[in-house]
């Protein structure tokens, strides 16, 4: 909430002797707020305030959903009449009644922040829920790069862009836009207003740091956190590339149909490679190649990797994420630059732990090709080529019953971690498809089945990252 909208909240209660707000006015002022589509905790908060002076704040918003057309005004109306049914107890009728308006919002930081404020009513004693003294340091170090938009976290996670790189005089214009600041301000005031918080892993798994035990870590922390610093003068120790989707595959949550950058993207590509991204890494860590298609399968990527020389960027390390269909010998020969343990840290996404079910969830792939590819990558990891090995699993309906073998897949090819993770509804899927492939949803018909599943005890590996997964495992098969 904005300072004046904290005011304006406070005068509309200081006044109601004065002039005593009408249900209608709460609901102005408080879509007022929502207006900017973020997640506004104070607001939920605050309308069991407002019912115990307006017992007719439902009816009035029934009949403002009743008048309203717009879609995304309308949810919110919904969304509020739903905070209404908990703040007068009914948590669990309200948690029933949000469930297919998330489903259909998933990627709404507005909705799902209702979410969990709802589920945080459930499990009141459940820390996760206490944002307000943690502190995550992603919108501080990172940077995604879009095709037009540029965030500071997992563009899913953090839908809001700091701005457009390719447009940028100076990458710096971006990092400290005043979007960026805002951002950061969120995190630093414990609102994480832009943060997709039923989405997110940290969040999803409480494993943010308190304020204290950061600013305890390092003085660049302690100073960030003491003096409320958004501004800041160094540059992204993290970029992740993501603006370019070619890719050899055509995953059906990921895409509706297989993508090649032309030529015109790929001049766009060149012009932000060498204007904007290659200075700015100069400064960097880390580059995250890729979280949009394939690193081995888009020219842009390829090229980029290939100029980003030890000599001439002697302090930089690449995360690469791939599919692993195109890691062969022969490929991994053209990229010299990667070589010499350059890869702190390597993904193979692995949908599956048999080759019917990853041919289906990666379309395009042949899974005798990736077996033959694991060995390869497995090999690279022995040799120390690769710091880190991960196996990356998207968990949906047609691979819940895989996720144990998928962990004895990891151990046989000796990844360092398999990471489990929820589908979201990337805007491949209708909201009918999405809620079939959502087996983590209690409403689904196979949502006992998948519980028994997560208790499979492989899943308590070391080696195993559970992340928005995780609150299953101690959940009881029904
Ligand atoms: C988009 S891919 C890009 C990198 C590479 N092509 C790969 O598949 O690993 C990045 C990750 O997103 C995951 N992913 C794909 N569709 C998803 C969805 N709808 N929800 C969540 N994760 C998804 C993939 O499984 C992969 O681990
Ligand atoms: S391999 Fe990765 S980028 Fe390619 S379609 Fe599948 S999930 Fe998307």
């Amino acid at each position: 909430m904005t300072d004046q909208a904290v005011i304006d909240v406070a005068a509309a209660e200081d006044a109601r002797d004065v002039y005593a707000p009408s249900a209608n006015d709460i609901i102005d002022l408080m879509m007022g707020i929502l207006a900017d589509g973020l997640d506004h905790p104070e607001v939920w908060s605050q309308v069991g305030t407002f019912l115990e002076h307006l017992p007719d704040l439902p009816t009035a918003l029934s009949s403002r959903i009743d008048r309203t057309w717009d879609v995304a005004d309308r949810t919110k109306l919904v969304v509020l009449l739903i905070i209404c049914f908990a703040a007068r107890g009914q948590t669990a009728f309200a948690l029933e009644q949000i469930e297919p308006i998330s489903i259909q919002n998933s990627l709404s930081t507005l909705v799902q922040g209702a979410v969990f404020y709802l589920q945080s009513l459930a499990d009141p004693e459940n820390p996760k829920f206490d944002l307000s003294d943690r502190f995550c340091a992603t919108p501080f170090r990172k940077f995604d790069v879009l095709d037009g938009s540029t965030h500071l976290c997992c563009a899913s996670w953090i839908a809001e862009s700091a701005g457009d790189l390719g447009a940028a005089d100076q990458w710096q214009d971006v990092w400290n836009s005043e979007t960026a600041q805002n951002i950061r301000a969120s995190i630093l005031d414990g609102s994480y207003r832009y943060c997709n918080k039923t989405a997110c892993p940290q969040i999803g798994a409480s494993t943010l740091p308190t304020k204290a035990e950061m600013a305890a870590r390092s003085e660049k922390w302690r100073d960030i956190i003491e003096n409320e610093r958004s501004e800041l003068p160094e540059g992204p120790e993290r970029v992740t590339l993501a603006y370019d989707n070619s890719c050899n595959l055509s995953c059906p949550s990921c895409r509706t149909e297989k993508y090649g950058a032309n030529s015109a993207d790929r001049e766009r590509f060149d012009r932000l490679q060498e204007n904007a991204i290659l200075p700015m890494l100069a400064h960097s860590q880390l580059v995250d190649v890729t979280g949009s298609g394939d690193p081995f399968a888009s020219k842009n990527f390829r090229h980029l990797m290939q100029r980003l020389t030890a000599e001439d960027y002697p302090n930089l390390r690449f995360q690469i994420m791939t599919n692993g269909m195109l890691v062969t010998p022969r490929e991994w020969e053209r990229f010299p630059s990667l070589h010499d343990g350059r890869v702190s840290f390597m993904r193979v996404s692995l949908d599956a732990a048999t080759g019917p079910t990853h041919e289906t969830l990666r379309r395009g792939a042949r899974w005798s090709v990736m077996l033959d590819n694991l060995a390869f990558i497995s090999e690279l990891r022995k040799q120390g080529q690769i710091g880190h090995l991960d196996f990356a699993c998207t968990v949906q309906v047609d691979n819940y019953k895989e996720m144990g073998d998928l962990v004895d897949l990891g151990r046989h090819y000796g990844a360092d971690s398999v990471n489990f993770l929820r589908i979201t509804n990337w805007g491949t899927f209708s909201a009918a498809e999405y809620a079939h492939a959502a087996v983590f949803m209690p409403s689904h018909p196979q949502h006992a089945d998948f519980l028994a599943a997560m208790q499979d005890p492989r899943l308590k590996d070391p080696i195993v990252g559970l992340h928005d997964l995780s609150g299953f495992v101690a959940a009881k098969a029904a």
